[in-house]
């Protein structure tokens, strides 16, 4: 099994570039499919859910060069509107190309979508919009065959702000007649990433980051370059890393209002947090606790994608602080895990409570998802003695570069493999 290997205890000083958002990323590259002729992508993160998009746009026929953040996705070449079961499964984000591939091919052919095991993650939404369309969906034993190449533009009301349903719609919407509307659709920057991308290469969509989208559908679409968001999910899990060391941290290239759920508990807990154009630099003065109540919620709440690492940091300075999960049903199983490595903590269905703040030490630990591997690596690297984080394969998913840009900060992590 692939495990990162963690000596903690070292203070963590210094800075990081913050790569472009895997959120972001996957989705424009499902977008491309979309579009005809050339797409100049960067900011592109080298982790391997984007390995596995490249994957499943070659296996469409699109050809693709990539080098380091760069990236060309020329997709005059596709000639399959089919995506093997195997690819589908790899990650969940394949999903969106239901809709990518309805407004290029006015055929897809999916299967149910593979992710992070953190509860069920239901594509109902996703398929209730695309039938609202006009996309005939029908079922086989393991596949769903999505037809539609005259879809129609309407209004479709989301009973939740997906953000995954969001850019599902927004996409197969990009080949409808007339105007789609899609109210209460998710606020995420990613979906205004999203959006630009698209408005880029010749469509129109407006609303992106508000509750409804309006998507004007049947434009030309054609290639266009692109420099993809920055990662607000990676810059928050590096920024909660080095304070839960005793560090301090320059982060590059990041919008601090990206993060401003983030930095509030952070500036109350007593960290000194600044912000300014383009960066923010945090330094742990030696004095800080909180209790506070963390409800995870939709943009522009506090991130489900930072709830574990923020959880972590808890462990050593929250005690009395609750932390609810409320946007995944099985998002807190790290919990287990950081009770093996000493945290004084009460895990919950949907609620972890930090009961005494503790020192935590060493321990041969399992990630099962990939921001729960992450509070794992920062319980690690704040942690006395060596920890082995188990099911690395989990962090490498989201993480572009970790170990060079933990050793870059100071801290001491290998893989298998090094
Ligand atoms: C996206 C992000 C993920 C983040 C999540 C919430 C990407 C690639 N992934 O995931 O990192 O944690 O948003 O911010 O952008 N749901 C349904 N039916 C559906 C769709 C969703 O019941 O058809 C439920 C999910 O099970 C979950 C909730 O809605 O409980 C939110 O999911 P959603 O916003 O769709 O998350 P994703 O797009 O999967």
């Amino acid at each position: 099994m692939d495990s990162y290997h963690i000596k903690g205890g070292n203070v963590l000083r210094g800075y990081i570039e913050v790569s472009g958002a895997k959120n972001a990323a996957l989705p424009i590259l499902a977008a491309t499919v979309a579009t005809r002729g050339e797409n100049l992508l960067r900011g592109c993160p080298e982790i391997s859910d984007v390995h596995s998009m490249v994957r499943i746009l070659r296996s469409l026929g699109c050809t693709i060069k990539w080098e380091g953040e760069k990236m060309s996705v020329n997709t005059d070449s596709m000639t399959e509107c089919r995506i093997s079961d195997g690819l589908m499964k790899e990650m969940r984000s394949s999903v969106f190309l239901a809709g990518a591939l309805l407004s290029r091919c006015g055929e897809a052919v999916i299967s149910n979508p593979g992710g992070c095991n953190i509860g069920k993650r239901p594509i109902d939404m996703h398929l209730n919009g695309l039938k609202q369309l006009g996309v005939h969906i029908s079922h086989t034993e393991d596949h769903l065959l999505l037809q539609g190449s005259d879809l129609e533009g309407t209004d479709i009301t989301l009973p939740y702000p997906s953000v995954g349903a969001t850019e599902n719609i927004m996409l197969a919407a990009l080949s409808a007649k007339g105007c789609t509307r899609i109210i209460n659709s998710a606020r995420e920057p990613e979906i205004v990433d999203l959006q630009n991308y698209i408005n880029k290469c010749g469509g129109k969509i407006e609303g992106a980051g508000t509750g409804m989208i309006i998507v004007e559908g049947r434009r030309q679409l054609t290639g266009c370059c692109h420099k993809i968001m920055p990662d607000r999910i990676e810059a928050g899990t590096y920024l909660i890393m080095a304070l839960a060391t005793g560090g301090e941290i320059l982060l590059k290239g990041i919008d601090h209002r990206l993060l401003a759920p983030l930095i509030d508990i952070l500036q109350k807990a007593g960290y000194r947090v600044e912000t300014g154009y383009g960066f923010i630099y945090a330094c742990a003065l030696g004095k800080e606790k909180i209790c506070c109540k963390v409800d995870t919620s939709p943009y522009p709440g506090f991130p489900t994608d930072l709830q574990p690492q923020l959880t972590a940091l808890l462990t050593v300075i929250g005690e009395g602080s609750a932390v609810n999960e409320n946007i995944f049903e099985k998002r807190l199983k790290y919990g287990e895990q950081l009770k093996k490595m000493g945290a004084d903590i009460e895990i919950y269905e949907k609620k972890v409570i930090i009961k005494n703040n503790k020192i935590l030490y060493g321990a041969d630990i399992v990630a099962q998802d990939l921001r729960g591997g992450a509070a794992l690596i920062i319980a690690g690297l704040a942690a006395q003695g060596e920890t082995t984080v188990a099911n690395a394969k989990y962090i490498k998913r989201g993480y572009s570069r970790l170990t060079n840009k933990i050793t870059g900060l100071g801290g001491v992590i290998t893989e298998d493999g090094n």
